[in-house]
């Protein structure tokens, strides 16, 4: 009789090698397409900056984005993510595009949720490549502003923030949309520090060309949407999304976040990559 090394029938441990591979594919289908895109992680980061205003020293700010709003599928996420923001008291909430798949229809169910969410210092959108494609910016723009939520378009607004001054720059979409930084940026003094909300993490290299930019705030990539556990590779990557996948990164006096989002395009899958909230504080780098 022919044996494995073990000394077992080698059929036999051909047979344990296929069960085991079937029941590791079933764990991992079911894992990806049941548990993990309906799993909210909640992930805090400190934001190192060289140059922050003394004011907005630990001011917190909250990061959704990449809904890709699917309603019943992702009725229990959403509210998930509604419950853990009211829970945090932020100072600020960004959100950088993506509500929709195709559908702009989703947005009626989608901010009558998010519309909920308040932050001390105001809640603010800017538009991503699907929002672009699918729907017509006027009248998403629209929704959002009497949802209470700003929606920037190559515009700014300046907060005031414990006596120092913070200006809020969004851009349109990136892909096969009409970003304008200069215009986004026009008129901000050069002391002010940026937080700029662009849909696409590559655009930061663009924006920094313009000037510091405080933290930019981005999402698009999904963060790979599936991952290879333990290394963290992401075999599929997006067209303005492949230098800044997820996560933190600096260059200079800026700083870029970009976010792995909430929702999923295609098929509803993650794997070691679960929908995420993102609380970043501002920390001076004097002070650390
Ligand atoms: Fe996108």
């Amino acid at each position: 009789m022919e044996t494995g090394g073990s000394g077992l029938p080698a059929a036999m441990n051909r047979r344990n090698a296929l069960r085991l591979l079937a029941a590791s594919t079933t764990g991992v289908v079911f894992d990806g397409a049941w548990i993990e895109p309906a799993r909210l992680s909640v992930t805090q980061q400190d934001v190192i900056c060289k140059r922050l205003p003394s004011g907005m020293e630990g001011l917190r700010i909250g990061l959704l984005a990449d809904f890709h709003f699917r309603p019943k599928e992702d009725d229990a996420l959403l509210e998930r993510v509604i419950q853990r923001v009211g829970q945090e008291n932020l100072d600020l909430i960004a959100l950088t595009g993506d509500f929709m798949n195709k559908d702009p229809e989703v947005l009626v169910p989608l901010l009558d949720r998010l519309k909920t969410m308040t932050a001390n210092h105001g809640v603010f959108a800017v538009m991503g490549n699907h929002d672009g494609w699918n729907g017509n910016p006027a009248k998403i723009r629209r929704q959002f502003e009497q949802s209470g939520i700003s929606f920037l378009i190559n515009e700014h607004s300046q907060l005031s923030i414990r006596g120092d001054t913070l200006a809020v720059a969004g851009t349109d979409f990136v892909w096969l949309g009409k970003p304008d930084p200069a215009r986004a940026l026009r008129g901000i003094s050069a002391d002010v520090p940026v937080l700029a909300l662009v849909h696409e993490p590559d655009y930061f290299d663009v924006m920094i060309r313009h000037r510091d930019i405080l933290l930019q705030l981005s999402g698009h990539t999904h963060g790979g949407q599936c991952r290879i556990p333990l290394i963290g590779y992401s075999p599929i990557t997006v067209k303005y999304g492949t230098k800044y996948i997820d996560g933190g990164f600096s260059h200079g006096d800026s700083n870029l976040f970009v976010t792995r989002g909430v929702g999923t395009t295609g098929p509803r899958v993650r794997f070691a990559c679960p929908p995420e909230l993102a609380i970043l504080t501002l920390r001076q780098a004097a002070l650390v």
